[in-house]
C-alpha cells in the first residue's frame, strides 16, 4: 500500500457506539477493528479500560508519515464534502466545517495514541482477508467503513473471504454501512447474507442510531446459530 494513495478520514467512539450499537459490556469485551485506520475508537475504549486490537495496512506507517499526509489531504476532503453536501445528513454533524472539525479533533486523538499503541500491539499492521490471530480470539470484530462501502472496488469474493476470516477469529461480526460510496445497498449484501445463512450463520440486518451517509444507516450481525 502507498501512503500517496491513502486518504485518512477517522471516525470517534461515540460513533462507533452508534453504528454497532454497542452496549457498555460489550465495550468491556475483546474486540478486533478491522480496518480502523485514523479513528480514536481504539484510543478512547483503551482509555476506558477496554480492549480493542486495531487491524489496518496504514498501521505500516510512521505517526509523522500519517499525520502528514492527513494534513495534506484533509482540505480537499472538505471541499468535496462541500460539492456533495446533499448526499449527507447533517442533523447530528451540523455542516461540512463542523465535520472538519470533528474529524481532526478525532484522528489527533488517534495520532497521539498510535506510538504507544502500537509498541502494545494494539495497532497492528495487517489487511483482510488473511489474519495472523487464533481462531475465536475476540468477541466482536467490526468493520466501519470498509467492507460493502467500497463494493464497486472489491468483488463478492474478497467481501466472503473478509468476513469469513472475521468470523474464524471472533465470535460475532458487525459491519456499517450496508451502502456503497453512490448510497446503493451493496450489490454483494443479499448473496453473502445467503451463503452464510447456509453455512450456518446467523445474519440480521439491523438499524441503527446513525446515519450521516444517505441511506446509510443499517449494519450487518452476523454470528454462528447456537446449537
Ligand atoms: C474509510 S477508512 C475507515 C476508517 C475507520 N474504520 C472509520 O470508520 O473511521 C477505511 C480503512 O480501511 C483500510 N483498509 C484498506 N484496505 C484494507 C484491508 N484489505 N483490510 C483492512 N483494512 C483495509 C484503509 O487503510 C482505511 O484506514
Amino acid at each position: 500500500m502507498k501512503l500517496e494513495n491513502i486518504v485518512p478520514w477517522g471516525r470517534n467512539l461515540s460513533e462507533y457506539q452508534s453504528m454497532f450499537l454497542l452496549s457498555d459490556l460489550e465495550l468491556k469485551s475483546k474486540i478486533l477493528g478491522c480496518g480502523d485506520g485514523p479513528a480514536s475508537f481504539n484510543a478512547e475504549v483503551t482509555a476506558m479500560g477496554g480492549d480493542v486490537v486495531s487491524i489496518d495496512p496504514i498501521y505500516h506507517f510512521s505517526k509523522i508519515q500519517i499525520a502528514k499526509r492527513i494534513d495534506e489531504v484533509a482540505h480537499e476532503v472538505l471541499k468535496q464534502v462541500k460539492l456533495n453536501e446533499k448526499h449527507f445528513v447533517w442533523h447530528t454533524i451540523s455542516s461540512p466545517d463542523a465535520l472538519y472539525t470533528l474529524r481532526m479533533e478525532t484522528m489527533q486523538k488517534f495520532l497521539e495514541d498510535y506510538e504507544k499503541g502500537r509498541s502494545e500491539g494494539r495497532y497492528r499492521e495487517g489487511a483482510l482477508p488473511n489474519f495472523s490471530f487464533e481462531d475465536g480470539q475476540f468477541d466482536l470484530a467490526l468493520s466501519s467503513h470498509f467492507l460493502f462501502l467500497y463494493s464497486d472496488h472489491m468483488d463478492e469474493v474478497f467481501h466472503l473471504h473478509a468476513i469469513e476470516e472475521m468470523l474464524r477469529v471472533a465470535k460475532e461480526v458487525r459491519i456499517f454501512p450496508l451502502v456503497t460510496l453512490e448510497g446503493n445497498v451493496s450489490p454483494h449484501l443479499e448473496g453473502i447474507m445467503n451463503i452464510l445463512e447456509r453455512a450456518g450463520y446467523a445474519t440480521e440486518v439491523v438499524e441503527t442510531s446513525y446515519e450521516f451517509q444517505k441511506g446509510g444507516d443499517k449494519m450487518l450481525k452476523i454470528r454462528k446459530e447456537e446449537g
